[in-house]
């Protein structure tokens, strides 16, 4: 049986690409029913749209508070019978009713070794910190904002003279690396949330994450 996925985003799209083509080559079970933008302009959805996915825009603007908007999106996404919603740069701060709705079949990519540097303007926090490496987490999403479990991350080196520029792109290329494989272990019933802690193949993953290394 092949579940279904639903996958947010506002820009890019390039981590949506990444999942896009590990479903075209069968590595992950399971099809894309939506892909939807709070962005009428984000490029993910030309992405989507080449390959034939269903798309739908959800302007925040068009809305009066967080909580409405988010009630339109749950009503949209759950027209999609999602057994996975995926944010892929969905840069928007979800309600704890929304959280709540998807608990465990939620997930996100962070662009930091998390627990470290939530929030926004992450790669140049590295930087500035002095940090020796930094990279990117997927983890599922709780009410804390980037706060929720990790279970896989990518680690990269950071190089003297770096830009925020140069160290994002070296993360972003792990980002497409373990954001398919995460979906793959999720689709597959690998990965699990078990009172509020990720398990793979029944095993806690709690001080134990998997970490894809550069
Ligand atoms: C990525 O850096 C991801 O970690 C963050 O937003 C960015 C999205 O990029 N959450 P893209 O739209 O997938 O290209």
């Amino acid at each position: 049986m092949s579940g279904s996925i639903v996958i947010l985003i506002s820009g890019s799209g390039s981590n949506l690409q990444a999942i896009i083509d590990a479903v075209d080559a069968g590595e992950i079970t399971g099809h894309i029913s939506a892909v939807i933008s709070n962005r009428p302009e984000a490029f993910g959805l030309e992405r989507a749209k080449n390959v034939g996915i269903h798309t739908e825009v959800i302007d925040h603007t068009g809305y009066k508070s967080r909580e409405i908007f988010d009630l339109n999106l749950i009503r949209k996404i759950d027209e999609f019978e999602p057994d996975l919603v995926i944010l892929a740069g969905f840069m928007r701060i979800l309600t704890p009713d929304f959280v709540r709705r998807y608990s465990g079949k939620l997930i996100n990519i962070h662009p930091s070794l998390l627990p470290k540097y939530q929030g926004l303007h992450t790669h140049k926090r590295a930087i500035e910190a002095g940090d020796s490496e930094h990279g990117a987490s997927v983890h599922f999403v709780t009410e804390e904002l980037d706060g929720g479990p990790v279970f896989m991350q990518a680690s990269v080196p950071v190089l003297s003279g770096d830009t925020p520029e140069a160290l994002a792109q070296r993360v972003l290329i792990q980002e497409h690396k373990i954001f398919p494989i995460a979906v793959k272990w999720f689709m597959q019933g690998r990965v699990q949330l078990q009172n509020g802690t990720p398990h793979l193949d029944g095993v806690s993953l709690e001080g134990n994450i998997p970490r894809l290394t550069l």
